[in-house]
């Protein structure tokens, strides 16, 4: 009785945007950003591209995954996936760039668009630990009916669009992307010998103005009349948001260890959310953690928020990283505040 990962997928947009490309625009250089964060480039959506469109296409490659198909050939793949995804009880998706605000969730957009006509679908907000809530809640749908045997949990965000391209401290550290996976229940609940077998989720509210998106909601909302010059746009004290994601990486992954009665040799993986290199790396060494466990790509893609570990997941597996028995542990942190983490075994 287990919770398995039975199929992944991702999805970015085709516009590589390189540092050199933003020092172009903006005042900043490819060496501040690389020195500061270790991100090279990032993808970024065109004006049309929602993130349901993203979130759409990285299910499809997961689903038909799921259903066995790992091949090239796009009509092939939609037709895969369309077949599996009727098998859908449960999609989650996770995002803070969703299609609308607050209704119709980007869930139930991809629910009707990949036809998983069987499937409750829900968005969850938790910021970039959104992938590691989501894999947690459809675990608990799983276990708790009986009936529901597969979910889908998906990470997506079109966050070039929620970003003030006028602040030089944000605008050049985030990308566009979506990550999936799905979830297979076999027996009734965890057997702690393969899938999720332990997850911890915390939250901070009280850092809640550390990382907002100040406008738009019921707190803040837009009036007639008004004029809107930069729309909703994250705003993010940087120095703090970093010195409380390197104390929740480092107090996540120290407790998953404890609880889950494993040492970091036993670990073959950990794969952080990558707001920031040097975030992953002050945790890392504080932990002693070898810097070729944990897996890293925040170089091309940036950071994608909740699109970034199922995202590193997905190429980690086709790349044929991941090895069936693998220990993988995942760690996230983000706005709300929020952070968290998941032991898997695939
Ligand atoms: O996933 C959600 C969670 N988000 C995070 O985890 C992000 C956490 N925070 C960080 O990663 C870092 O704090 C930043 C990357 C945001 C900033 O790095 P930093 O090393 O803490 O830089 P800083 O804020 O200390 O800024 C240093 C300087 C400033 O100039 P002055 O005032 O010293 O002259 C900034 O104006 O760097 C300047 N600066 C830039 N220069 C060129 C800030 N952004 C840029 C830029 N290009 N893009």
């Amino acid at each position: 009785m287990a919770i398995n990962f039975i199929g992944t997928g991702r999805a970015v947009p085709s516009k590589k945007v390189s540092n050199d490309d933003l020092a172009a625009r903006i005042d900043t250089s490819d060496e501040w950003i690389r020195s500061h964060t270790g991100i090279g480039s990032r993808y970024h959506a065109d004006e049309s591209v929602a993130c349901s469109d993203l979130a759409i296409e990285a299910a499809k490659n997961a689903l038909a995954m799921a259903a066995g198909y790992t091949g090239d050939d796009p009509a092939q793949r939609d037709s895969k996936a369309a077949e599996f995804a009727e098998t859908i009880d449960v999609i989650i998706l996770a995002t803070a760039t969703a299609d609308f605000f607050g209704t119709p969730s980007t869930a139930c957009i991809v629910q009707d668009k990949i036809g998983a006509k069987n499937a409750a679908a829900m968005d969850i907000t938790a910021g970039c630990t959104g992938f590691v809530y989501g894999l947690e809640t459809a675990a608990g749908l799983l276990c708790v009916g009986k009936e529901r045997k597969r979910a889908l949990v998906i990470g997506s965000e079109i966050l070039s669009k929620m970003t003030n391209w006028e602040d030089r401290n944000t605008c050049v550290l985030f990308g566009d992307g979506a990550g999936a996976a799905v979830l297979e229940k076999t027996g009734e609940c965890c057997d702690n010998k393969s899938g999720l077998i332990k997850t911890l989720l915390y939250a901070d509210g009280s850092g809640r103005d550390s990382l907002v998106m100040r406008r738009g909601g019921s707190r803040s909302p837009y009036k007639k009349g008004e004029t809107v010059d930069l729309g909703i746009w994250i705003e993010m004290n940087g120095q703090e948001v970093y010195n409380f994601a390197v104390g929740a990486m480092t107090s996540t992954i120290e407790q998953l260890i404890k609880e889950c009665n494993i040492n970091i040799d036993d670990i073959s993986w950990i794969v952080p959310h990558q707001a920031n290199a040097r975030i992953v790396k002050a945790a890392r060494i504080r932990l002693k953690i070898p810097a070729e466990k944990v897996y890293m790509n925040i170089e091309e893609y940036a950071n994608t928020s909740a699109a970034t570990i199922p995202i590193a997941l997905d190429e980690m597996n086709r790349s044929g990283k991941l090895k069936k028995g693998d220990l993988i542990l995942t760690v996230g942190f983000g706005g709300g505040l929020t952070y968290g983490g998941n032991i898997i075994i695939w």
